[in-house]
């Protein structure tokens, strides 16, 4: 897949197997400023940010965290230039068709959640033929957000809860987390227990609003092509040092 030396392949040494996160999201950021750094077009910045992921997902297999969802691509990344938004939409197409025979062979469980609806018609055909190929996989769950925004997530939930008590098929007092779950894009999928944020900037951006509420945040000042599998490492080190309380004492 990837063409990156990669090294680490055993789980380091100082971290405990037993107090890994059951799943990690990602907010890949600081492609531009790589690209910017070296005098490069934005576009090689994202280019070179797909092998970073490929290489975070093998990392995740190899390490025994069983789920990653990445932030593709924002409901609000439409008001990028649009060369760039055309790169990115290629960019997805190209590398689905490329990786599936591989993530076949890792039993990977590709999924995409956000509104698939508005994508370009190419993208969206080889969106639906990798889950459909994928969808008996039972190794990772790998989770990509694509035209995703948590709030219009939520949104859709209401509407999606709302339509079925207009048409008396639950009542409003049926209506709890385990159903509002069930109706968001992740259904099925345990919530993020560590969220990983590269360039440093501290925000969650829209990103899993509902899903987020109890996710211990690591951000990292190092931009997205350059997060390599030591800095999962420092990531991974920094949660299993978190107490988590979920609202307890
Ligand atoms: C944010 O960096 C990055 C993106 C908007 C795109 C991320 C997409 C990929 C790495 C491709 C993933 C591919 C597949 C198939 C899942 P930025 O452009 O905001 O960087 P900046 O903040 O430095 O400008």
């Amino acid at each position: 897949m990837t063409t990156k030396p990669i090294a680490l392949q055993e789980l380091p040494a100082d971290l405990d197997k037993s107090r890994l996160p059951g799943h990690v999201a990602v907010i890949m950021d600081g492609n531009g400023r790589w690209a910017k750094q070296r005098g490069l077009p934005r576009i090689m910045g994202h280019q070179r940010g797909v092998d970073t992921l490929k290489d975070l997902l093998r990392c995740c297999r190899d390490w025994g965290v069983p789920a990653l969802t990445a932030y593709a691509f924002s409901t609000e990344n439409w008001g990028r230039p649009l060369e760039e938004v055309e790169f990115l939409m290629t960019l997805f197409e190209r590398v689905l068709r490329k990786e599936l025979k591989e993530m076949m062979e890792e039993n990977v469980r590709i999924r995409f959640v956000g509104n698939l609806e508005s994508l370009p018609p190419s993208l969206q055909a080889e969106i639906e033929r990798s889950m459909e190929e994928t969808k008996d996989n039972l190794g990772i769950q790998f989770t990509v957000a694509t035209n995703y925004g948590g709030r219009q997530e939520i949104v859709q939930a209401c509407r999606a809860i709302a339509a079925k008590v207009r048409q008396g098929a639950i009542e409003p007092e049926e209506i709890d987390e385990a159903l509002v779950e069930r109706h968001l894009y992740t259904c099925g999928l345990p919530s993020p227990d560590l969220l990983i944020r590269t360039s440093g900037e501290m925000r969650i951006s829209n990103f899993l609003l509902w899903q987020m509420a109890y996710a211990e945040i690591y951000v990292t000042p190092t931009l997205w092509p350059d997060f390599d599998r030591a800095q999962f490492h420092q990531a991974l080190s920094a949660y299993q040092q978190r107490e988590r309380r979920f609202g307890k004492v």
